[in-house]
């Protein structure tokens, strides 16, 4: 794991976009995974920011996203779907974007479906945020780690958490569908960021906890090429 520690928020940001900006530049047909939640806003801002003003070329870039909830309406705006669309897509030229289908009726077609996509398309940077809990997407402690797509019920901690987002506990969907572990896994290049203190336990487990279920991000302690970017407050429980 290569592991940096910002004092400066804006920084973070400003070196996580890079890492996709020059990619994209080297690589016009680049692959992407992105992530939802509050933590890459601040990276999808500056990836919007650079569009505008250096004109990077999105038009052959495809992307995947992590996961999505099941069972919200089309137009609720805590779908994935319409998160990406309002916090990136439709400021860049990208053209071909996919999020799993969060179509309560088809989970099992959806999941099948969503792996075969990712199986046929080598993501080469994978972008993650990070539980409290340790979850990687909506990998759930004990999720096994050769998990493929597939259907979780989401933790109490994880609704609790994201009930910021909505207008209710009650409102915040059970179930969600989701990369597993292992499709996670075969990204080439993982980048994680996570900011705040909240974050602090999940990150000492993952640096340095056991590889274990119980903290899915773990994991990324065996990934090869694993960058990832924390703030003073993430970083406030690892002796560095
Ligand atoms: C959400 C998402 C994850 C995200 C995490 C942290 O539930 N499914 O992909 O990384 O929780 O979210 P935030 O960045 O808002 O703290």
């Amino acid at each position: 794991m290569n592991i940096r520690i910002f004092n400066d928020k804006e920084e973070l940001y400003r070196e996580a976009a890079n890492f996709f900006i020059d990619h994209v530049k080297e690589n016009p047909n680049a692959i992407l995974g992105l992530a939802t939640g509050a933590t890459p806003i601040p990276l999808y801002q500056n990836l919007i920011l650079d569009h505008k003003e250096n004109k990077t070329d999105y038009s052959k870039v495809k992307s995947f996203n992590l996961d999505e909830y099941i069972g919200l309406p089309k137009d609720h705006k805590e779908t994935y779907y319409n998160f990406m669309n309002e916090n990136l897509f439709k400021y860049i030229n990208i053209k071909e974007t996919y999020v799993p289908n969060g179509d309560p009726n088809k989970k099992e077609q959806s999941c099948l479906e969503y792996e075969n996509l990712i199986s046929n398309n080598q993501i080469e940077i994978q972008l993650l945020g990070l539980g409290a809990n340790g979850h990687i997407g909506f990998n759930e402690p004990l999720t096994p780690f050769d998990s493929k797509t597939h259907i979780v019920t989401l933790a109490n901690k994880t609704r609790e958490d994201n009930a910021r987002f909505f207008n209710s506990l009650d409102e915040v969907p059970k179930e969600a569908i989701t990369m597993g572990i292992a499709s996670i896994m075969k990204a080439k290049t993982l980048i994680l960021l996570a900011v705040g203190e909240n974050k602090a336990d999940a990150i000492y487990e993952m640096i340095y906890g056991k590889v274990s279920t119980e903290c899915p991000a773990s994991i990324l302690q065996t990934h090869s090429d694993c960058y990832v970017f924390i703030d003073r407050a993430a970083a406030s429980k690892i002796n560095k």
